[in-house]
């Protein structure tokens, strides 16, 4: 009885934990779909006695990995990860990604830097020809985020890109505070020609941590479906 969105969002992740072996390292990654695939996995730990060690990409995640028996080590201990299953906010036909909707972009990239294997796992709204529609997170520092904000505007109008609007994430009425205690700004780009250059430019800036595109990160997208079939494409 999960509404056809939810439906589809699980089938993915079903399909997804078929890339999970007995004794692997698994970035687990954040958000609605993930979630999923924290409970299939769980569900493998209990019922198959499947042997992995866990690394999540938020708080929210290694709570709800913990609280259903999967162990949980920090990535230090774990140094490097076989593979990382996510969801995206966005991904176009090259498997670049928007990520970033729940706040946790910088831990998840962090992550799925440090995996063999990222795999992605979505429901049909996620994929897109050109992405941008969904606002671009940018995670940065807290101190002097105004001029932080202003210097986003100014390098995407030196690119040619619209960035006038963005808007700093709020939490009720207070802002929004990352796991590691930063802003998110919001960037309403509607269209990202060229993601590889916007990322490279955000990033010199200071007081920009990260921002919240995936290139070259993702190998592999599964897109399910309500009716229990799933697309896989890398
Ligand atoms: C979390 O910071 C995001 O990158 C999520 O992976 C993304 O927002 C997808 O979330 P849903 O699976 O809930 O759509």
């Amino acid at each position: 009885d999960l509404n056809p969105i939810e439906k589809a969002k699980y089938v993915s992740a079903r399909r997804a934990v078929d890339y999970v072996e007995d004794g692997m390292r698994v970035g687990l990654g954040t958000g609605s779909t993930a979630a999923w695939m924290v409970r299939c996995l769980a569900e493998m730990v209990r019922n198959d006695g499947l042997n992995i060690t866990g690394v999540a990409t938020s708080t929210r995640t290694a709570e709800l990995a913990t609280s259903l028996g999967i162990k949980v080590v920090d990535l230090n201990e774990a140094k490097w990860l076989d593979v990382t299953i996510d969801g995206a906010d966005e991904f176009d036909d090259n498997l670049t990604l928007i990520k970033g909707g729940g706040g946790a972009l910088l831990q998840e990239k962090i992550v799925a830097t440090a995996s063999d294997k990222m795999v992605v796992i979505t429901d049909p709204t996620k994929h897109v020809k050109t992405l941008g529609a969904f606002p671009l997170p940018v995670e940065v520092i807290p101190f002097g985020w105004q001029t932080t904000q202003s210097l986003i505007e100014k390098a995407l109008v030196d690119l040619d890109v619209d960035g006038r609007n963005i808007t700093l994430r709020l939490n009720q009425d207070a802002s929004f505070r990352t796991d590691e205690g930063n802003l998110i700004l919001d960037l309403h780009l509607e269209r990202l020609e060229d993601a590889q250059q916007v990322s490279h430019v955000l990033n010199q800036i200071p007081g920009v941590v990260e921002n919240g595109l995936f290139i070259n990160l993702c190998d592999v997208v599964i897109v399910g479906a309500a009716d229990g079939s799933a697309i896989v494409r890398d």
